[in-house]
């Protein structure tokens, strides 16, 4: 894993957008792998500053997002899918159709499932996988113990990550209970992955990462096994490694 160490979450998400607009530049068909969360975004405004300075565009880019909480609609301001609309998708020249999240609210969870596997296979699956990571190592939304073999499932979320990400919604109560997330080997079938990584509370991973082992119960260790992966981690991150 290469890492870039950046001074703050500003330099972090510049560098990030840098890579990604390169990228994009030079292979306008891209498929990019997209999270959500707080920690991208920074980055996403400055994909938002730069199409609408320098013109970038994603017109023949394809998006896959990692997850999707169940039992929320597409409209609903908590949903992944509201989040990446209204943080980046509505104000750059992409064609909807081409963004894919997966469903939240449908009657067959499973089916879902199957369908969004079976649709990043379509499209010769991600290019470019950016990545956040959870306090206790979930990558999208693989908790401890998910097996490295998943694919894109159904998974129950933990109480520390429900808590975590109360902070978006009025209560507790209201956080789902289950989320959609393409799975570990899912993630792991992406060309090239960039994990970003801000924040003092993010420093426990970030130590684990680096010096644990490859364990289930670590997710995000997988990624020392990926042939290309880049880490921007910001000086708060790395204050314990
Ligand atoms: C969420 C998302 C992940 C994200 C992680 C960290 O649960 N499903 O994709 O990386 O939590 O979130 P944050 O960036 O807000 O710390």
């Amino acid at each position: 894993m290469n890492i870039i160490k950046v001074k703050n979450y500003d330099e972090m998400s510049r560098k990030a957008a840098e890579m990604i607009i390169e990228k994009v530049r030079r292979t306008p068909s891209i498929n990019l792998g997209l999270a959500t969360g707080g920690t991208p975004v920074g980055l996403y405004g400055q994909l938002v500053q730069d199409h609408q300075k320098n013109g970038t565009s994603y017109k023949k880019v394809q998006t896959f997002n990692l997850d999707e909480y169940i039992g929320l609609s597409y409209d609903n301001p908590n949903s992944y899918r509201y989040f990446m609309n209204e943080q980046l998708f509505n104000f750059i020249d992409i064609c909807p159709g081409n963004t894919h999240v997966p469903l939240g609210n449908t009657k067959d969870p499973q089916q879902e499932c199957a369908d969004y596997e079976a649709l990043l296979k379509k499209h010769g699956g991600v290019d470019l996988q950016i990545l956040g990571i959870g306090s206790n190592g979930h990558i999208g939304f693989n908790e401890p113990g998910t097996s490295f073999q998943s694919e894109t499932h159904i998974i129950e979320l933990t109480e520390s990550t429900r808590e975590a990400n109360a902070r978006f919604f009025n209560s507790m109560d209201e956080v789902p209970t289950h989320a959609i997330t393409m799975g570990i080997a899912s993630i792991m079938r992406s060309k090239e992955i960039l994990l970003l990584i801000s924040g003092e509370k993010k420093s426990d991973a970030l130590t684990q990462l680096l010096q644990g082992e490859v364990n289930e119960n670590f997710p995000a260790s997988i990624l020392k096994t990926h042939p290309c992966v880049t880490i921007i981690a910001d000086e708060a991150a790395l204050g314990k490694v």
